[in-house]
């Protein structure tokens, strides 16, 4: 699944998933514009690359601001003249029970998952179309599928980045765009580090494989979408939960 010379931008990229992913992309030669908030955490991902056949560049963005994100893949372009991967990773929790979540609540969320995967998406697609080439792989979550108690906005955010994958692949299907998205069930990283050991156990036996998953099980499945491996898939929604919703 060589990604030699392959260009990426992958949001998130200092922890968890999105840092297992860019280690993952760089492993297989590509050049990966990581971006996150914490510049220390990003550098340590660059560090981690070292002697890698591909690159780590760190970027500080929050992607919570429109103009930051859509800057940052167009400096991107202009920097390394194309683009060929883009892994809308980042995102957050703010979880709540329906009748008492605040509006804000619902609408950062929102913000932060889903309304910045359309940011990215159309800022990369402009230069995927040009150059006739991209993939571009959206992480989503069974919550998208299957809803989940106290998770309405993150619920929503994920179902909707679901529909957003479906019709960009649609709309960039002839122009050798594919657009597909990942639901990862739980894996351990810091979203899921707080949850209490009772409820961790109780989600483990309801597992088909009765454990979490790792962040470099994700990754590798962002490798197969990335790579030529996949030409033929586009519109796709991949779980990858241990058997959790079948
Ligand atoms: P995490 O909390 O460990 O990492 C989130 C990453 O997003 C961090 O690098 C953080 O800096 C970045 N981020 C958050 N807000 C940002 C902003 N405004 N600007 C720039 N970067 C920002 O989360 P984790 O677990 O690695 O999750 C990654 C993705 O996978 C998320 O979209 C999450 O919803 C999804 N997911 C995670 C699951 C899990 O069990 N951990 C399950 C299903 C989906």
């Amino acid at each position: 699944m060589s990604l030699q010379d392959k260009i990426a931008f992958v949001t998130g990229g200092s922890r968890g998933i999105g840092r297992a992913i860019v280690l993952s992309l760089a492993q297989e030669g590509a050049t990966v514009v990581a971006v996150a908030r914490n510049e220390d955490k990003l550098n340590e991902v660059v560090k981690e690359a070292e002697g890698f056949s591909g690159k780590v560049v760190p970027k500080i963005v929050d992607i919570g601001e429109s103009k930051q994100l859509s800057s940052a893949i167009e400096e991107t372009v202009e920097k390394f003249g194309r683009l060929d991967i883009l892994v809308n990773n980042a995102g957050i929790t703010r979880d709540g029970l329906l009748i008492g979540m605040e509006d804000d609540q619902f609408d950062e969320v929102i913000n932060i998952n889903l309304r910045s995967a359309f940011i990215a998406m159309k800022a990369a697609a402009k230069v995927m179309i040009r150059q006739r080439f991209g993939r571009i792989i959206n992480i989503t979550s069974i919550s998208g599928v299957m809803g989940n108690p106290g998770q309405c906005n993150y619920s929503a955010a994920k179902a909707g980045m679901i529909g957003l994958t479906k019709s960009g692949a649609k709309e960039l299907a002839k122009r050798g765009v594919t657009v597909n998205a990942i639901a990862p069930g739980f894996i351990t990283t810091d979203m899921t580090e707080n949850l209490p050991d009772k409820l961790k156990d109780t989600i483990n036996s309801v597992i088909p494989m009765q454990r979490f998953g790792k962040p470099e099980e994700i990754a590798s499945v962002v490798k197969f979408f990335a790579s030529e491996a996949s030409s033929y898939v586009t519109g796709q929604v991949l779980i990858v939960d241990g058997g959790l919703h079948m």
